[in-house]
């Protein structure tokens, strides 16, 4: 065994692993660089969705690398309770800038979980300081990822996340998902129809009454639940009957921020402004765990103005802008900014888009959807063993030097904004080659 590899495997209990199967046929990863992983034995794996959709402009970038191990010589923690640091106030106004419209202010955590249960926890405590203490209920959506604290996890909609997990938050409701192979497979961008699916939350303003309802929250393109992209109008609808109804509207954006979808958030790309944006992952091209909430002008005057004692929000972490993250995400928004590596998203997008819906006729495959660069490439489930299959097609994809996410039957892909033209061709033919020796 190379002296790099770990000499036993049981120990750590891997997240969201099959840690069994794992640990009979590990699948290590030593090092990486741009666009690529390397193997402990030096074979090369070419990254087709960024890590965990979140390493957006490639691995290893020597800027980033320098910015963490400069911070850390140089002041390697302080607290922001009561205390702060440059680093900090410096990305919340570089990222205020970057968020759309008035979302000028920045409330950091360290993941996307921290940021949505974040986000929740402001929404509560706006509506109690603006005299609205009665509307405490959050509504989600069947299918939503929000990562996995009990807020995320009870506004969210992935059964398997939610069903070992008892009664989780009370006074939540889900609106309907938008998935509909019926009328919009195959679409490209955008599907036509299901605009009318955010008119449900008429419904559930007919059932609770707007007076209990806090915030809706959603991810305005669903990425873990296999890149569920919304149907024309819908958001907008969606905006719409938040603000007729007084209702806060949160869009998750930790996956489709920093450029997924070919603007620096999703809220630029759909033109629809929600009143807070979560985000976490490319933020600091995932070198250092950081997540946060960007929160309207107007959010945040009215908490400030309405305090009844002087600290304004009782909620914080150790690490909210740690030293470290916050170096790490200022080099990460340069490498954004010099390289332009949102607008070479959305000039790749095209044909990103024509590669991935060449795969329509593949073995297997039901449905290929796309928007910036993601693609979802639903499979036709095995019988009896949904998921399975995708399942398979991952560890062949790895084993044919390919990294792919899989999601139930859906095989997710997101590569590094700085993925060339060859290097999609390539991701597409190995997943067909891999689809059609697959069972
Ligand atoms: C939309 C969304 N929200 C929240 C999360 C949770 O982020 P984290 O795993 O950093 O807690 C994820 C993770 O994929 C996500 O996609």
């Amino acid at each position: 065994m190379p002296a790099s590899l770990p000499n036993a495997l049981d120990a750590f209990w891997m997240p969201f692993t099959a840690n069994r199967r794992f640990k009979a046929e590990p699948r290590l990863l030593a090092r990486a660089e741009g666009t690529r992983y390397y193997t402990p034995e030096g074979r090369e794996v070419l990254d087709g969705t960024s890590g965990l959709w979140c390493v957006n402009a490639g691995h290893t970038r020597a800027p980033i690398v320098e910015a963490i191990s400069r911070q850390a010589a140089e002041l390697d923690f302080a607290p922001t309770f009561n205390l702060g640091h440059p680093k900090a106030f410096e990305l919340a106004a570089r990222l205020a800038a970057l968020l759309p419209g008035d979302l000028d202010h920045v409330f950091f955590a360290n993941s996307g979980s921290e940021a949505v249960d974040s986000a929740l926890k402001i929404a509560l405590a706006y509506q109690r300081a603006r005299g609205k203490g009665e509307k405490t209920r959050l509504i989600g959506r069947e299918r939503a990822y929000h990562g996995v604290g009990f807020g995320g996890i009870s506004v969210g909609g992935i059964v398997k996340n939610r069903m070992h997990f008892g009664g989780m938050l009370t006074g939540v409701d889900h609106l309907p998902h938008t998935h509909d192979l019926a009328r919009n497979a195959f679409s490209r961008g955008q599907p036509e129809h299901g605009a009318e699916l955010a008119d449900a939350l008429e419904r559930l303003v007919g059932l609770h009454d707007a007076s209990t309802i806090a915030a809706v929250i959603v991810e305005p393109m669903s990425g873990s639940a296999g890149v569920l992209v919304p149907p024309k109008g819908y958001l907008e609808r969606l905006r719409a009957l938040c603000d007729k109804h007084d209702i806060l509207l949160i869009f998750d954006e930790v996956i489709t921020g920093f450029g997924r979808l070919g603007a620096p958030f999703a809220a630029d790309h759909f033109g629809v402004r929600p009143d807070m944006i979560t985000f976490a992952k490319g933020v600091t091209n995932a070198a250092v765990p950081l997540g946060g909430v960007g929160v309207s002008k107007a959010i945040y005057d009215l908490m400030l103005e309405r305090a009844d004692s002087p600290v304004e929000l009782f909620h914080g972490y150790t690490y909210s802008g740690h030293p470290l993250a916050c170096a790490a995400g200022l080099a990460a928004l340069d490498i954004y900014r010099d390289e332009d590596l949102f607008g070479r998203a959305a000039a790749l997008s095209a044909y990103w888009e024509d590669a991935v819906h060449s795969l329509a006729d593949a073995r297997h495959v039901i449905d290929v959807r796309n928007l910036g660069l993601t693609a979802g490439i639903e499979l036709a489930p095995r019988e009896g063993a949904a998921g399975a299959r995708a399942t398979d097609a991952f560890h062949a994809c790895f084993d044919q030097g390919l990294l792919v996410r899989v999601t139930g039957d859906i095989i997710a892909l997101s590569p590094p904004l700085i993925v060339e033209k060859a290097e999609i061709d390539r991701i597409v033919e190995t997943i067909r080659a891999v689809l059609t020796r697959l069972d």
